[in-house]
């Protein structure tokens, strides 16, 4: 754990805004999954989408994660820092031609997610071993925006379809080694997970795909974003989810590769915005804190109307009143929090946006051109790694580039 004491001292050393990452609670969440869910053949693809900073990718690399990669960039990045191309699967949807040829020839393991891609790879790939993504046909994530299960997704074969899919890919003598489905971001009950996996489960019988090795039920673990938040019991969920598969595993005949591909309940809870109030205005009724970040560097808030908990770091005893906490962008829409209490706010306090480990820098950008900030990793108490943030020269010279 990171105490609020650090966090102050990072910001004076290394100057604000910053991103600062605990390692140690990263590698601590990864170590979770496998004692929630005591299976031997699991096996940890991290949606690398997620949050991309090198450091925290080398240390699940050591630990012995795979990735799930959703661009032939994050190919690249993956393969660049040392992950087994085996241990790397590729979902992107809506891929063009060249981009598919491109990362069939990396030896990765590609995840086709529609009836038309598949015909394609069948004529341009004959023999290719590949995974098929499926739709589970189950809504439960926390935000409809980031639902990707049931009718209103572009996402997946439908189970339906699961003959016409066999029967294209023999037609191009492609090998089905995996299946795939990705239910929702932030799934809030553990039945959606467990209902998913049998959704999955009764269409990959021996009989239509043949040569599994592995099943992948995607990603959307929960972390609690609110501190009032039930969290959901992953140990009774996680020994369902082995139950499940072992019994999948006996009635299909083969032992096979149990896939996860968390992103949020790997790298939320790690990660921590702070930023400094530079000012301080009383409209008629709002009390506005504004900050040296804004929402490119963390949209959550704006895109989806999610929830971050926002620490007064310098003022935590201060007398509470409500803020709107607004950045520097040129934007109405630009707050991080509306009509937040929190503890009396100063200029020059430092506040701490928890949870940004996840989908915050990796969905960042230069809009209103604002460098990107500076990262930090911490390991055992330490900067283990840092990333500066570019300069505004730095950042121009890019865009003068031709
Ligand atoms: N696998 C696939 C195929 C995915 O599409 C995703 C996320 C994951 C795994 C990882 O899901 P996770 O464990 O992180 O929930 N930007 C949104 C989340 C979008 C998730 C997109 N796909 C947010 O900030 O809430």
């Amino acid at each position: 754990m990171i105490s609020n004491e650090k966090y102050i001292e990072l910001a004076r050393t290394y100057g604000t805004p910053l991103f600062v990452y605990d390692g140690d609670l990263m590698l601590e969440r990864y170590n979770d999954l496998f004692r929630f869910i005591p299976h031997e053949r699991l096996c940890i693809h991290y949606a690398l989408k997620a949050n991309y900073n090198p450091a925290l990718l080398s240390l699940l690399r050591d630990a012995g994660a795979g990735i799930d990669a959703v661009s032939p960039g994050e190919v690249v990045l993956a393969l660049a820092l040392g992950f087994d191309p085996e241990k790397i699967i590729y979902t992107a949807n809506n891929m063009t031609d060249a981009e598919f040829d491109r990362v069939m020839k990396t030896g990765v393991t590609v995840n086709i997610g529609s009836l038309s891609r598949l015909s394609k790879c069948a004529k341009s790939h004959p023999g290719a071993k590949i995974c098929l993504r499926f739709n589970p046909d189950v809504c439960d994530g926390d935000n409809v925006m980031t639902m990707t299960g049931g009718d209103l997704t572009k996402f997946g074969i439908l189970l339906q379809d699961a003959d016409r899919a066999a029967e294209i890919a023999a037609g191009g003598n492609l090998h089905i080694i995996g299946l795939h489905e990705h239910t929702d971001s932030g799934l809030q009950h553990a039945e959606s997970v467990l209902k998913s996996m049998d959704n999955l489960m009764a269409i990959a019988t021996g009989e239509r795909f043949p040569e599994l090795e592995f099943l992948d039920f995607g990603g959307g673990f929960k972390v609690p974003y609110k501190d009032d938040e039930t969290p959901i019991d992953y140990i009774s969920m996680g020994k369902k989810i082995a139950e499940k598969f072992d019994n999948f595993c006996a009635v299909y005949g083969k032992q096979l590769l149990m896939r996860f591909e968390p992103g949020k309940f790997l790298s939320a809870e790690c990660g921590t915005l702070i930023m400094e109030v530079n000012t301080i205005k009383h409209n008629r009724s709002r009390t506005i804190a504004g900050c040296n970040s804004g929402f490119p560097q963390l949209i959550r808030p704006v895109l989806y109307g999610a929830y971050h908990k926002i620490i007064n770091l310098t003022n935590p005893d201060g007398k509470p009143a409500l803020y709107d906490v607004c950045g520097n962008i040129c934007e109405t829409g630009d707050r991080f929090a509306e009509q937040r209490e929190l503890p009396e706010i100063r200029e020059y306090d430092l506040l701490a946006i928890k949870n940004a480990g996840a989908y915050c820098y990796s969905m960042g950008s230069v809009y209103n051109l604002r460098p990107m900030p500076a990262e930090a990793v911490i390991r055992n108490g330490e900067v283990a790694d840092f990333r500066k943030a570019l300069t505004d020269e730095e950042l121009v010279t890019r865009i003068l580039q031709k």
